[in-house]
């Protein structure tokens, strides 16, 4: 069962990078994608390191710390020293507005 919740304005979602949100107890990545919006967890899921300062290109982001790189529509792992994908969750853009649905 889906959940949809608010977690931004759109204009506040900037291109090229990781956007930290917090929705509810969580806080989640927002990546504006050309006229798509994706949602990943804020967190590399290797040691934790937050994705704010990873290196977003061409639908993939890379986190700063160890440099593990994940696709972002997937969380598919791409390289790096980790074994795990990254988290994602459903975006959608409604209007001026980013929804997600955290739902597990
Ligand atoms: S914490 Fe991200 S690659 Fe190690």
């Amino acid at each position: 069962m889906s959940d949809w919740v608010w977690a931004a304005r759109l204009a506040n979602v900037a291109e090229d990078r990781a956007n930290i949100v917090a929705v509810g107890a969580m806080t989640i990545a927002l990546y504006r994608l050309g006229n798509s919006i994706r949602a990943t967890s804020s967190h590399c899921p290797h040691e934790g390191e937050c994705l704010d300062s990873g290196f977003v290109e061409n639908g993939t982001v890379e986190c700063a710390l160890h440099y593990a790189v994940f696709e972002i529509a997937t969380g598919r792992l791409i390289s790096g020293p980790t074994t795990g994908p990254l988290p994602v969750y459903p975006a959608r853009i409604e209007g001026d507005d980013v929804y997600v649905d955290l739902t597990p």
